[in-house]
């Protein structure tokens, strides 16, 4: 247990002391300043990591490279307060713990929703990053985080404690459409209309975008997490069965769809649970039809939300957006034939990013390496 649980913990060194002594040490001429005016540090002890905290997964970028991709999930012991697994390790425990150990999710609806557990796998994620390259020293974090665009100021000060706390020196923060927008490569800066429509875990963001700035926007709370729980509430009505979240969240990966007809069809799911009634395991036969069916009052909300954003678009940016379509990222974007029927309800293209649950990892990587240029990065 000693073993895992200090995957979780910092670095005992800190790297501020180490940067202080070598700006004694070395030649003026010779350190190697940042762009960005005031925050001078050297290349070789600053690490920059681009990270999208999500409500279901935490993926990190370093160097243009996925250096981190797990479940935003902690696993903690109950006595000790410590954690004792992350990401996926943490992920299996989900829903199987005993009174010892409880696992948490620190994000929810896309916000950060228990500040310490959030830290703790902040803190955790970094130092698993930095496992494979092991230094004497923390190098000065300097990271870009991503937040929903529907954010108030409580809980983007929470993103930015934590973070900080986690060890990250200079913290950024980018709203996550406009890093789905950077990820899926479209022009932010243009003066041109671009609509995303991120479907993640806890929240769908959708933005529309022009000169680098968030023109128009909604942050609802239907995704992937309500459609699990749609699907579980599904099955406890129709099928009489009671499944945990992991089993649902698998029935929707498996046949997840929006709309009744596909052209490519996926096998039913075999779901197996407890009858409500007799307590007997049963087995029931999932379609995919019966999950279009269960999700579409969900889906719904989505397509009125992007209706209303088109509502408010101003108009030369709306033919824009006519023009080149709308762009899907985010987990959600998966489900089978969402741009068909998105197309279909709004009349205008629906495109899915081409890995649309790393696209705001992408983009937020992006984003740092012009963190200089990009004026809507906040600090
Ligand atoms: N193939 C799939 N079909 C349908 N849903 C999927 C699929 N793969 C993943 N998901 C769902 O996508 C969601 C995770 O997406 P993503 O990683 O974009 O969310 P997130 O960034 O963690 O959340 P948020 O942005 O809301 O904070 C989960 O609810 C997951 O169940
Ligand atoms: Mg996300």
């Amino acid at each position: 247990m000693s073993k895992i649980s200090s995957d979780c913990k910092g670095n005992i060194f800190s790297s501020e002391y180490f940067f202080v002594l070598l700006t004694r040490i070395i030649p003026k001429e010779k350190q190697d300043y940042k762009q960005d005016g005031q925050n001078m540090a050297f290349s070789f002890l600053t690490q920059e990591l681009a990270i999208d905290l999500g409500t279901a997964n935490t993926v990190i970028f370093q160097n243009d490279q996925i250096v981190l991709d797990e479940p935003s999930i902690v696993a903690i012991d109950n006595n000790t307060g410590k954690c004792i697994a992350l990401g996926q390790k943490a992920k299996l425990m989900h829903e199987r713990v005993n009174p010892g150990i409880k696992t948490i999710r620190p994000l929810r609806d896309g916000v950060i929703a228990d500040f310490n557990a959030a830290e703790m796998m902040i803190r955790g994620f970094i130092k698993q990053v930095n496992s494979k390259h092991r230094s004497l020293f923390n190098p000065n974090l300097r990271i870009v985080v991503g937040i929903p665009s529907g954010s108030t100021e409580v809980e983007i000060r929470a993103v930015r404690d934590s973070s900080e706390h986690a060890g990250g020196r200079d913290v950024f923060l980018i709203y996550e459409p406009m890093a789905a927008a950077l990820g899926i490569g479209l022009d932010v800066e243009a003066p041109k209309g671009n609509m995303v429509v991120d479907i993640g875990g806890g929240t769908t963001e959708i933005a529309v975008i022009s000169l680098g700035g968030i023109v128009e926007q909604d942050s609802i709370r239907t995704a992937g997490d309500v459609f699990t729980s749609d699907i579980q509430y599904y099955l406890k009505q129709q099928h009489n069965i009671k499944v945990g979240e992991i089993t649902a969240e698998k029935i929707k990966i498996a046949v997840g769809a929006v709309i009744p007809e596909l052209d490519d069809e996926p096998e039913p799911f075999i779901a197996r649970g407890p009858n409500l009634m007799t307590a007997h395991p049963v087995d029931a036969t999932i379609t995919y039809q019966e999950i279009a069916h269960c999700l579409d009052k969900s889906v719904a909300k989505i397509e009125s939300s992007v209706l209303h954003v088109l509502e408010q678009t101003p108009p030369e940016l709306y033919s824009d957006i006519v023009e080149n379509g709308i762009f899907l990222s985010g987990g959600g974007a998966l489900l089978r034939g969402l741009d068909k029927r998105l197309s279909e309800k709004v009349n205008i293209p629906f495109h899915v990013a081409e890995d649309p649950l790393r696209a705001v990892a992408r983009g937020t990587c992006i984003a740092l390496k012009n963190a200089a240029n990009y004026s809507f990065l906040m600090r």
